[in-house]
């Protein structure tokens, strides 16, 4: 089976910084297809380039999040739910761009998230739906599946328990062949905070159905990174002076 990762991506001054280190380990997976879709209104000179020069098999796509969803720079960044219209769009070119019988297993894979190659080894052979441990989110050192016979019995979490799959983005993968029989699937964008993963679930597997990876769900293989904002004051200062850096140069 292929490995669909669809990532959502925006522009911003580290955005190529995450999307070279994300690539880079990618390109250790075998039989993987890429498909980032941008928020932007149209596709981006600074992705397009680094796709093109990834040496990944690739799709690039782009829809914008409606201006009423989209964050600003002074919210806090949980007052919105983020990636849904990108991640929505990529199951809309799976499902045009993909028969039933195609084997492939389909990952959300946000750009700042830390990624080791063996959960992709992990999630190759997904029946419906698979979940393993993710590192660093929900304010604990990971939340993860409790596995009991081989089932998942319970979730190691303390953030909203009440969530009907209390998993994080990074932590399941769907087979393709699911996807395209539940054609109406999708990501709820009205979804309540942390609700998102659960709002496509929900319309997939049960618990009892989750298939539990990663060693019984006792190993962290992906964690819940997030980057520093670089700060640019200076740039900002020269910019002012018409003294910038070379807008030419890609950074
Ligand atoms: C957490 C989850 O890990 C995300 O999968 C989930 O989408 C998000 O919360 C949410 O509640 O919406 P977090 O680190 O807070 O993640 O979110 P970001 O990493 O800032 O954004 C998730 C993805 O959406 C990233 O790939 C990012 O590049 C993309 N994004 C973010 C956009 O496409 N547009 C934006 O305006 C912001
Ligand atoms: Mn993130």
């Amino acid at each position: 089976p292929i490995i669909y990762v669809v990532t959502p991506t925006y522009a911003r001054p580290h955005q190529r910084a995450e999307l070279t280190r994300l690539s880079q380990t990618l390109l250790l997976v075998p039989s993987l297809h890429w498909i980032l879709v941008e928020d932007s209104v149209e596709r981006t000179a600074a992705v397009t380039e680094l796709l093109a020069q990834s040496d990944l098999l690739y799709t690039h796509l782009n829809v914008q999040t409606p201006p009423a969803m989209k964050l600003k720079d002074s919210d806090p960044n949980w007052l919105k739910p983020r990636g849904v219209e990108q991640r929505n769009e990529a199951l809309r070119w799976l499902r045009e761009h993909r028969a039933p019988g195609d084997r492939g297993v389909v990952y959300f894979a946000d750009d700042d998230n830390t990624y080791s190659v063996k959960i992709f080894q992990e999630m190759r052979h997904t029946q419906k739906v698979s979940v393993w441990p993710v590192g660093l989110v929900g304010g604990l050192k990971y939340e993860a599946p409790l596995v009991d016979n081989g089932k998942v019995a319970g979730f190691h979490t303390t953030w909203k328990t009440h969530r009907p799959f209390p998993i994080d983005m990074a932590g399941f993968a769907v087979s393709l062949s699911l996807l395209l029989t539940h054609p109406k699937a999708k990501f709820d964008p009205d979804a309540e905070r942390g609700f998102l993963e659960s709002s496509l679930l929900s319309q997939l597997v049960t618990v009892r159905e989750l298939e539990p990876r990663a060693d019984n769900c006792t190993k962290v293989w992906v964690w819940h990174t997030r980057t520093e904002k670089p700060k640019l004051k200076q740039e900002d200062l020269l910019e002012k002076q018409g003294r910038g850096s070379n807008p030419k140069i890609l950074v």
